[in-house]
């Protein structure tokens, strides 16, 4: 079918998201990294990730790779999975000299990672990144599949409560409050863009709150959920059961072979 007047084809509207990852890349670590809810969420999933039982990690939508690395220095074997070039760039960027096989960079999309057998990790990170993605149900199912029995998952998504017109101005208030506004205003302005573009506000997502009831129905162990970004995002803890089929459908509860 051709995309309506006003509308852009899917791969027009793919192309702007990836201009839009790219004008983030070049400001993310610069902005984020100040914001004192950023940190400590990263701080969050590392320490989820690095649980005795969890040594090989995928982390879904790495981005520049905070996530990543400090798990690489941690002794985890990770597999970053992002579906930006400009993201990854940077993640590459920040990698020491040496080791080049650990983290496995690889670029594609969350959506379908047919690469990897079913349980082929003990850990799954996925720090806001589902609200970007176009199916974030599929995205899900897929890194379920890829979760061993048993393996922990960590997932931050916005809540339903998700307001970005006031986190962006706490946000803009931490980079004032530092100083920082008007030295990075071309930074911030990057940043905001972004936000505003994909707003899970606007767009058809999963929330976190879907996603812990979901786990909760699917008999996740040690679920928990805690509340992340001054409470307009939320973050889900648990541990993958082990009845839990690899190929059942997990996320939209309908039964079906893949
Ligand atoms: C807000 S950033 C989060 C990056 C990182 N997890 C962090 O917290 O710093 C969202 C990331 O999701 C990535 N992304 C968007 N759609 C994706 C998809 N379909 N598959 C994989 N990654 C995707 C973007 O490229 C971007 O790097």
């Amino acid at each position: 079918m051709r995309p309506g007047r006003g509308t852009l084809s899917r791969a027009d509207a793919g192309d702007e998201n990836e201009r839009m990852w790219e004008s983030y890349a070049q400001a993310y670590d610069r902005i984020l990294l100040r914001m004192p809810f950023y940190r400590e969420v990263v701080a969050r999933h590392v320490k989820a990730m690095t649980q005795a039982h969890v040594l090989r990690v995928i982390d879904i939508g790495a981005g520049t790779g905070n996530v990543t690395l400090q798990l690489v220095r941690a002794g985890r074997e990770v597999t970053a999975v992002d579906s930006s070039p400009a993201m990854l760039a940077c993640l590459r960027a920040k990698l020491p000299q040496g080791d080049l096989s650990n983290p496995r960079i690889i670029r594609h999309s969350a959506e379908e990672l047919g690469q990897f057998a079913d349980g082929s990790f003990d850990g799954a990170s996925i720090l806001l990144a589902l609200y970007a993605v176009e199916r974030p149900k599929d995205a899900l199912q897929e890194v379920l599949r890829l979760l061993r029995p048993g393996g922990a998952i960590v997932i931050t998504e916005p809540r339903r409560c998700f307001d970005l017109r006031a986190l962006l101005d706490a946000a803009e208030g931490f980079l004032r409050d530092d100083g920082a506004l008007e030295p990075m205003r071309e930074d911030w302005e990057r940043v905001k863009e972004c936000n505003e573009r994909f707003d899970p506000g606007k767009r058809p997502t999963l929330s976190s709150e879907d996603i812990f009831e979901r786990f909760r129905s699917l008999g996740f162990e040690r679920l928990s959920f805690e509340d992340s970004h001054m409470g307009h995002c939320g973050t889900i803890r648990g541990c993958k059961p082990a009845g839990l089929a690899p190929t059942d459908r997990c996320v939209d509860g309908r039964a079906s072979a893949r």
